[in-house]
């Protein structure tokens, strides 16, 4: 059981419960992300082609009133995904096939993890991502997420995530990106 500030509550959602609360979800990511305006609506259909994917689990974090505070989902990754297909360049590059084979072959890409700035910091990330994580049938983990010293890596190391890649370019992204990877089940 994941301890979670009072008032708070994690509730797994289907994707009709997610695309009902879809605006309010990526309304949270635009926040949180700090990303501009207009982010929200490009996003959309993204998010929505996501949740027809093989293993697409997602769990919200809701406070007292049910307002959403946290999201994360992810799926379960494939040959052919845009990210998969970049990541296995990158990984093959720099150690070689078997390495990409290893942890590519059966994994879950975590894809979205994101609190409320106003509700950061106080364990609600780290409770969302334990709760997610322990619905997953592929025995390991994998995500991406932009080089620096955010809360998000202090959370991932906390977590018992590895370096599988680092300083990697996606394409049409100047920032470095780190993939970063762990064997599951998180105990
Ligand atoms: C990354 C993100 C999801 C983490 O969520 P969060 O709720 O802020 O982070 P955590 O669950 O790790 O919170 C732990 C923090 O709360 C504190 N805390 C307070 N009470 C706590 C409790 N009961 N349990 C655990 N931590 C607690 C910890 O000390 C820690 O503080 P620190 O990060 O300053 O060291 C969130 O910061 C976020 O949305 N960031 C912007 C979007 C983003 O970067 N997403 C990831 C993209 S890859």
């Amino acid at each position: 059981m994941t301890a979670l500030p009072p008032a708070r509550k994690l509730v797994e959602v289907s994707p009709a419960e997610l695309t009902a609360r879809l605006p309010e979800a990526l309304a949270l990511y635009v926040n949180a992300m700090r990303y501009p305006r207009g982010t929200a609506e490009q996003r959309a259909p993204m998010w929505m082609a996501h949740m027809t994917r093989e293993g697409w689990r997602c769990v919200l974090a809701l406070d007292e009133d049910d307002e959403l505070v946290g999201i994360g989902y992810g799926y379960h990754g494939a040959s052919g995904q845009w990210w998969h297909e970049q990541v296995r360049h990158g990984l093959t590059l720099v150690s070689g096939p078997a390495a990409a084979q290893e942890w590519m072959s059966d994994y879950f890409e975590l894809t979205e993890l994101h609190v409320l700035p106003s509700a950061q910091g106080a364990g609600i990330g780290e409770a969302l991502l334990r709760e997610l994580l322990a619905g997953v049938s592929s025995p390991r983990v994998l995500l991406s997420t932009p080089e620096g010293t955010s809360r998000a890596w202090k959370l991932y190391r906390r977590v018992g995530f590895v370096d599988v890649l680092r300083h990697y370019q996606f394409t049409g992204d100047p920032r470095p990106f780190a993939v970063l990877g762990r064997e599951l089940p998180v105990d």
